[in-house]
This record gives structure tokens, sequence and C-alpha cells, in this order.
């Protein structure tokens, strides 16, 4: 009796499922999209069983060898393909009916709320419309001179190291600085990540997002319940840094309101607010601009406002930290490149290493800009990202069906032999103003593109600017430990740490 139960479930099972995948796997094949075999229930799972963080891209680039720039994929419960054609890419990344992002991205929620990365609809439209000027180009003006003082305290810190003999990682360095400026430019307030690292909201944000990455590619954190049952140490620990981060970002919330509420009782003017006691103006953070939006005439709350800086605090430090480490990776390795950043520097710069920059001369270091942008090409910070299609639709000629997945993979794209000649060697040059237009600009999609792209691209350049010319001035960067070793954890890393050697510069 049991047995004949156990059977009838197992069936009606099988035939849902088959039920379930089977228009969808018409229409792929009608597309011409294939993949690997797909078994019942686990889709194509089984491929992915002895793969790792460390084998994602390999993985990738097997799979496109054998069936195409498109690749069909089959999760539980997840039906959809891979790509990394820039057609493809361009027709997903330019339509405003693919903006939905896929459920990978829940693993951020706890932190993040329903921020600008992961909102969807009508929520995300009007919070991109008024988070859009936060980046306008008076307030990022603002903004280099943080760049420039917390470029330079990195700098002073690294002079220890600096004996062109020992190997320094330079992730976990850029990663303090970058926090430092994006605490300073979302928030306002100074956390000195570089000169106190214990700071307990420094290292809820440093914990948060290793786990993160830990999380992203480990099917067994995947899912909440799991990972308490399985590793309740672990999500205490993830839960207790994220209670941590929400406590320090409510209080800066509440004391800037506060503060802005003041000036404008006493000034009747809420530009008052810009200005500190002494009358020097006040820079504007990120966490202003949005204290002073309204949405249908009504103010954002205060956990409107979390959700965005929370997002702007994670999204805006391992990005940059991972391209400015890659940058000097790259940069160690080609003398010759390195020598031309230099000159360049030297030239628009000046000798004087510890005078401040501004938007202006930052502008005019154009083949720093072509070393950043070739660097962002050979490790993009953010590898690859997820969509989640929500009905029928057209991309690139090929009738995709409702609730498909996408993962697009900007690095392949990035090193299409079709799109990049010599796709894996070193190149400023291919972004020089003499070959402006010829890179295809859905081959190239570091920031992303479209209506979901990167908001905070301009202010992400600057600083990258800011940072590698201070320790270019200061250091010349030599080729020391091992090479990198590419992991994909939630941002692009390196297994064996991303180095190089310093040496002072005398001049
Ligand atoms: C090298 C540095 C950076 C890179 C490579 C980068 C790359 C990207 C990419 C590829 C996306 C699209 C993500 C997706 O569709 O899932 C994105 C979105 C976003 N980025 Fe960046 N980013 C960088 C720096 C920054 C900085 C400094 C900030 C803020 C200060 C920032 C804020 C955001 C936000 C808020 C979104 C979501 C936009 C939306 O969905 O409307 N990013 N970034």
């Amino acid at each position: 009796m049991y047995l004949e139960i156990f059977a009838i479930l197992l069936t009606t099972l099988f035939v849902w499922d088959y039920l379930r995948h089977r228009r969808h796997n018409r229409m792929y094949a009608a597309a011409g999209i294939r993949g690997p075999r797909s078994y019942p229930f686990v889709g194509t799972a089984p491929t992915l069983f002895k793969e790792s963080p460390k084998t994602v891209f390999s993985l990738q680039s097997r799979l496109m060898a054998q069936y195409g720039k498109n690749v069909k994929m089959q999760m539980i419960g997840e039906s959809g393909f891979t790509t990394a054609d820039p057609k493809m890419i361009e027709a997903i990344m330019s339509s405003q009916q693919t903006i939905q992002k896929n459920n990978l991205y829940g693993l951020l929620v706890n932190w993040l709320g329903d921020g600008l990365l992961i909102s969807k609809g009508k929520k995300w439209f009007r919070r991109r419309k008024i988070i859009t000027p936060a980046f306008h180009f008076k307030i990022l003006e603002d903004f280099v001179e943080v760049f420039d003082q917390q470029s330079a305290i990195m700098a002073q810190q690294l002079y220890d190291r600096a004996d062109g003999k020992t190997v320094i990682n330079m992730f976990p360095v850029a990663c303090l600085c970058a926090l430092d400026i994006i605490t300073e430019t979302a928030m306002g307030v100074k956390v000195n990540a570089q000169l106190q690292p214990q700071f307990p909201y420094v290292q809820s944000v440093t914990t948060a997002s290793t786990m993160l990455a830990e999380r992203f590619m480990n099917p067994l954190q995947r899912v909440d319940g799991i990972m308490k049952l399985l590793y309740p140490k672990l999500f205490a620990k993830l839960n207790d840094s994220v209670k941590t981060m929400h406590n320090f970002t409510d209080s800066v919330i509440t004391e800037r309101r506060d503060l802005l509420q003041k000036s404008i009782a006493e000034n009747a003017d809420a530009n008052a607010a810009l200005f500190n006691e002494v009358g020097q103006k006040r820079r504007m953070a990120l966490l202003d601009v949005l204290l002073q939006s309204t949405i249908d005439g009504a103010p954002l709350s205060n956990e409107d406002i979390r959700e965005e800086v929370d997002t702007f605090m994670f999204e805006g430090h391992d990005t940059t930290t991972s391209s400015i480490a890659f940058t000097c990776y790259l940069l160690a390795r080609h003398p010759e490149v390195q020598a031309r950043v230099f000159q360049e520097v030297c030239d628009v710069l000046g000798d004087d290493k510890s005078a401040p920059v501004n938007m202006q001369l930052l502008g005019e270091l154009k083949y720093l800009e072509c070393v950043i942008k070739e660097s962002l090409r050979l490790y993009p910070s953010v590898p690859l990202i997820g969509r989640h299609i929500t009905h029928d639709i057209v991309l690139d000629g090929k009738l995709i069906p409702a609730k498909s997945d996408v993962i697009l993979f900007i690095y392949h794209a990035q090193r299409d032999p079709e799109y990049f000649s010599e796709p894996d060697k070193f190149l400023p040059e291919r972004f020089s103003m003499e070959r402006k237009g010829e890179i295809h600009p859905f081959a190239y999609t570091p920031f992303s593109a479209g209506p979901r792209n990167c908001i905070g691209q301009k202010f992400a350049m600057l600083e990258m600017k800011s940072t590698i010319s201070k320790l270019i001035r200061h250091f010349e960067l030599l080729p020391l430990g091992q090479e990198v070793e590419l992991v994909m954890n939630v941002i692009l890393r390196s297994s064996t740490g991303i180095n190089c050697g310093l040496k002072p510069r005398v001049y």
C-alpha cells in the first residue's frame, strides 16, 4: 500500500516536472539555444557538482565551446540560459522589459532591503529618478577632496612595507581605503577604517561582504533555514553584522535628519543645512540628497533611506576595491605601461606628491583612464549579472519564454576574440581617443548598460583615478608575489591575493 502511494507520488512529481519544463524546452529548442543534458528535478545541476567559485569561468568557457555563446541551463526551480553574446547582452540590457533581477540577489536582502540594486517595477523607477541627482557633477566635484585625502592615508600606511621585497596583497589595502571613501561620501561621517580597522561598523561591513561571497557560491548556505541549521554560528555572526550595520546607518540618518530640520527651523531655508557653524560650505553626502527628496510630495522614511545608503555601501566599496587592486597588479607586471602612467601623472599633477588633485586634473589623466578601462575589461569587478524574464519576449531574434532566468557573462564577452584582438593581452591603447568607436558597446559593459546601468560609474572612475595616481606618485609597483587565480565571489577576487611589491619613488 505505502509503496503504491509512493509510486503515485513520484509519478505525479515526474509528470509535474516534465509539464513545467515542457514549454521552456520546446521554446529553447526552437530558439536554437542548447545546453548540457537535463535530468528530472535537478535539471542541468549535475554539470555543476564538481565546480567551485574558482572554476565558474572555465566551466562557462567549456560550455560555450560546446554549445555556443548562449547556453541553456536548468536548475532546481529555475530555468533559463547564460549568455556571453554581445548581441543578446545588448537586447537584454537595453530593454525596459528585462530589468528585473533574478533570485540570486535575494541573498543581499537582509542587508540591503529593497534598495536600488534589487528593487523592481515602479519602486525602482521612482527611486532611480530621485537618486540620479545625488551623482551630479557638482556633488562629485566635492567628493574628490575625500578621494584625495583617503588615498594619501593609504599611501602613508604603505611606506612600512614598501621595501621592494615585501609581497603586498593590494585587495585588503584598497578595501579599507574604499570603505573610508564610501562612508564619508555616502553618509558624511568618517569611520577611519584605514587607521582603526577594528571599528565595529568597519568590521561588520568586511565580515558581511566576505560571508555573503561565501553564501553566494555555497549551495548549503543559500537558504536561510538550511544555513541556520547547518552553520548556526556563521548564520548568527552574519545577522549580528547586519544588525550592527543597520544600527550605525540608522543613527547617522537620524542625526543628519535632525541637523537638516534644525537648520530649516532656524533659517527657514533648507540650503542653510549646507553650511556649518562657521558659515563654511558643508559637503553634501549622498544621504543628504535623499533626505531632501520626495516621492509624490512625501519625504522618504528613515528605512527607505537606509536601504539606499546600505546599497551604496555595498555596491560602492568592494567593486572599486577589486578594480584598484587588479589595476595595481597589471601595472606592476607591465613596466612600460606603468612608466607612461607615471609620466602622465608627473606632467599633469607636478612633482609635489602631496599637492591635492581636483576634478579637472583627474579629467586630464587620459592614459590612466585607458589603463583602468582595460583593467576592467580583463578583470571586471562585476563579472556576471542576473536577470529574470517575466513574460515571453523576442531577444536578438529569439523567442524567450516567460519565467526564464538569465546570467549575463560580462567577463566572457569582454574577452571574446570576435570583438577584441589578442583578447587576453593588457593593451590600454584599445581605449585611446584615436580608436574611439572600435569597441562594440555591449561587448564591453563593466558598469552594465542601459536603464539598469551602474549609477555610480563616474564616482567610481574618479575614485580609481585618484587612488591609483596617488599610489603611482609615491611608489614604483613591482611584480612580486603569486599570480592571480580568479574566483567569483559576488565580485571578482583572487584566491592567491592580488599581489605586488612597492618601492618609494625618489624625485
Ligand atoms: C569599479 C567600480 C564599479 C563597478 C565595476 C560597478 C559595476 C556595476 C554593475 C555591473 C552594476 C549592474 C548590476 C546588476 O545589474 O546587477 C552596478 C549597479 C549599481 N551600482 Fe555600481 N559599480 C561600481 C561602483 C559603484 C559605486 C562607487 C557606486 C555608488 C557609490 C555604485 C552603485 C551602484 C548602484 C546603486 C547600482 C544599482 C543601479 C540600479 O539597479 O539602478 N557602483 N554597478
